[in-house]
């Protein structure tokens, strides 16, 4: 089946980009995908043309699980539009504390601002919160699920750096299973043309089943494999993974899991020449500190690529709308 046609296309919600939600990866079409990308590339190229475009406008930032990267290049990317932002860094910093529910902070932040970016540890939590948004809910990340602007940041890196998006082996390694900036891409950008996979990890930390059974609707080849020595050698990307603490039942098996693959200079050896190494980052220690001095290191400058993208895609949500009625 064509994947487009599967893509969840916002119920009742405005088909405009203006007051549109993004929590799955699949919620934008191809089309309205690379119009983002084409805008994050003219942001690239001439910044000051977009400097004053979100004059006037608030983001809500609510962040109930921890973040550095995916919070403060939002923040980044809503002041460089010349937005403001609101909003918490931690639950304990809000009325969460004292017992307020989600639904209920939701609706209150709602009144205050034009789009509610947020990240909860719990799955499905951006799906509930925008029924009770008025603005569009943009999905910083719920739990071991989604994370669909890291994937934006992942495909804008992948085409700025490779020069394309079609015929690509892309590897992933680490924690395929709770990894969500993993589930995010492999749904998303096997809708291009030639794209397969290989997947590398421990059998416990293994892709799950629903993204293997997506692949294999839409006939898409991947491989998995244990052994990153063996599967380097076939890879254009590599996308690296911490193993999620965080979402381990218990302490032993992290430890026994945390340092599966690490990569180093002797590893990259035996990579291709124009093979390029993402990763979402945090880094633990599955890639060693020689490596970032390798050319196909681009880690950090995706780190940039997500607040650009970021930008684009809060202009393209926000750009046309205007106030709802009281
Ligand atoms: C990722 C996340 O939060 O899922 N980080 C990020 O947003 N760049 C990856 C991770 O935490 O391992």
């Amino acid at each position: 089946m064509n994947v487009k046609k599967k893509a969840i296309k916002n119920g009742g919600k405005s088909m405009l980009m203006t007051n549109r939600d993004l929590i799955n990866t699949l919620d934008f079409s191809i089309e309205e995908q690379e119009s983002i990308l084409s805008i994050a590339q003219k942001i690239i190229l001439r910044p000051v043309d977009f400097a004053n475009s979100l004059n006037g406008k608030i983001m809500g930032s609510l962040f109930f699980e921890p973040s550095t990267r995916t919070r403060l290049s939002f923040e980044a990317a809503m002041h460089r539009l010349g937005g403001a932002v609101i909003g918490f860094s931690e639950q304990n910093a809000s009325s969460v504390s004292k017992g307020e529910s989600l639904r209920d902070t939701i609706q209150t932040v709602a009144q205050y601002s034009d789009v509610i970016v947020m990240r909860h540890p719990k799955e499905g939590a951006p799906v509930f919160a925008s029924k009770y948004s008025e603005v569009p809910i943009i999905n910083a990340g719920d739990g071991g699920r989604e994370h669909p602007t890291q994937t934006l940041t992942d495909i804008l890196t992948i085409r700025s750096k490779m020069g394309k998006l079609n015929n690509l082996t892309i590897g992933l390694c680490g924690d395929l299973k709770f990894g969500r900036t993993v589930h995010s891409l492999v749904k998303n950008i096997s809708r291009y043309p030639n794209i397969n996979f290989i997947f590398v990890s421990p059998k416990e930390l293994e892709i799950p089943d629903y993204i293997k059974n997506y692949l294999n609707e839409n006939q898409i080849e991947y491989k998995e494999m244990e052994n990153l020595e063996e599967a380097i050698q076939h890879m254009d990307v590599l996308y690296m993974t911490r193993v999620q603490k965080e979402r381990f039942f218990n302490e032993e098996d992290y430890i026994r899991l945390k340092d599966s693959y690490i990569l180093d200079t002797l590893k990259m050896k035996l990579a291709k020449k124009n093979m390029i190494i993402l990763h979402p980052l945090p880094r633990v220690n599955e890639i060693s500190y020689d490596v970032d001095s390798d050319p196909r290191a681009m880690y950090f400058k995706q780190t940039k690529y997500g607040m650009v993208v970021r930008m684009a895609l809060l202009y393209k949500i926000l750009h046309q709308e205007s106030f709802k009625q009281l």
